[in-house]
């Protein structure tokens, strides 16, 4: 790849803590010297709110037309026959590898999370008595997320598979599926029901490396994992699909601190440092990365990780480490 430079990213700042967390990695993005064309989109609740549409059908074909987008967060209309946009997104882009890495002092492992599929087919009957969600896993499906989980896994230490076939007989062949790739791929992998992997992630986190999992179950352990390094605040992720690229924090709007200048930015920062990374930039993703660590060990903290700083102080201190390396 040619570097970032001719590159055009659709910039969704969102609703709530999107747009201040989105002004941070823009900042910080800025000061490591990316140049990208910066497209933005506006989609989510305020969008619906002045228009009546969360995303309009140019939008979308805006987000197709760029080399990758940077999400901050939307708020999902108080609407029960409003489809989430965000979902929508992944489905129409095909963004079905979802990479939610946490990392801490002592912490690193990875989420592998199939991101099209699962619980979130949208296939749904809604009625008065009964409701009904139809769980979709397919061998194709399965077999893609497990490709991509193992070529983090086979640079690295194991993979653990988790599901739930013990309940679910669609989990068997996510199961099987999985087990056959590893085979295939001589990464080392172990199976673990998900309700033992909640506990196991609280217990003793440090015996995980890579997790690859369903849809729900990979939203779900992923916050648990948030919590278990600190907070929502500091995790990025990726939504990588064949074609099709998109970074996002895997918090969501946090309607309860938007507006206050105290969101945690570091998640939308080291998303946008995964972006970099997919853009043929290691350099400058490495060099995001790095500053984050020392503005965190010198104490640049939103109070979300008990510290005094706002937004603006953790963005500046990251800003500030970048020039001294
Ligand atoms: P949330 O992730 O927005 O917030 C959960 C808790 O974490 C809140 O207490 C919040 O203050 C805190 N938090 C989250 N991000 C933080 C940050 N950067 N710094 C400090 N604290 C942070 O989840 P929610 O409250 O359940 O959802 C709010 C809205 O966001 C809903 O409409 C939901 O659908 C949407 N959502 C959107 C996305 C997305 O667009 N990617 C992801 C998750 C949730
Ligand atoms: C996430 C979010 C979304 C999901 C919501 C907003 C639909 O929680 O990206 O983790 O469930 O995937
Ligand atoms: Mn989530």
């Amino acid at each position: 790849m040619s570097g970032a430079g001719s590159k055009k990213v659709a910039v969704v700042a969102g609703d709530g803590i999107g747009p201040e967390v989105i002004e941070s990695a823009l900042a910080v993005l800025d000061g490591a010297g990316a140049k990208f064309e910066r497209v933005p989109v506006e989609i989510g609740l305020a969008r619906w709110k002045r228009t009546g549409l969360a995303m309009a059908e140019e939008d979308l074909a805006a987000l197709k037309e760029c080399d990758c987008i940077l999400f901050g967060a939307i708020s999902t209309p108080p609407d029960p026959n409003y489809e989430s946009v965000l979902l929508r997104i992944r489905k129409e882009l095909d963004l079905y590898a979802n990479i939610r890495p946490f990392q801490s002092q002592d912490l690193d492992f990875i989420i592998v999370r199939e991101n099209t599929e699962g619980l979130y087919s949208g296939l749904e009957e809604v009625g008065v008595e009964e409701s009904r969600t139809l769980r979709v896993i397919t061998r194709r499906g399965s077999q893609r997320i497990a490709e991509i989980a193992c070529d983090l896994a086979i640079a690295r230490r194991k993979l653990t598979i988790i599901h739930k076939s013990n309940a679910l007989k669609s989990d068997c062949l996510f199961l099987e599926t999985c087990r056959a790739v590893a085979v295939r791929r001589g990464v080392p992998y172990e199976d673990m029901l998900v309700d033992a992997a909640a506990y196991n992630l609280v217990i003793n986190p440090k015996r995980f490396d890579v997790l690859v999992t369903t849809n729900l179950f990979g939203d779900i352990l992923s916050d648990e994992a948030a919590g278990v390094i600190g907070s929502l605040g500091l995790c990025s992720s990726a939504n990588l699909g064949s074609d099709h690229a998109l970074f996002e924090p895997i918090h969501g709007s946090a309607p309860d601190i938007a507006g206050k200048g105290i969101a945690n930015p570091v998640g939308a920062i080291r998303s946008a440092a995964m972006m970099m990374q997919w853009l043929g930039e290691p350099k400058k993703a490495r060099l995001i990365e790095a500053a984050v660590q020392k503005a965190l060990a010198c104490g640049a903290k939103t109070p979300d990780l008990g510290g005094k700083c706002r937004t603006r102080e953790v963005t500046e201190a990251v800003v500030d480490c970048m020039e001294i390396f």
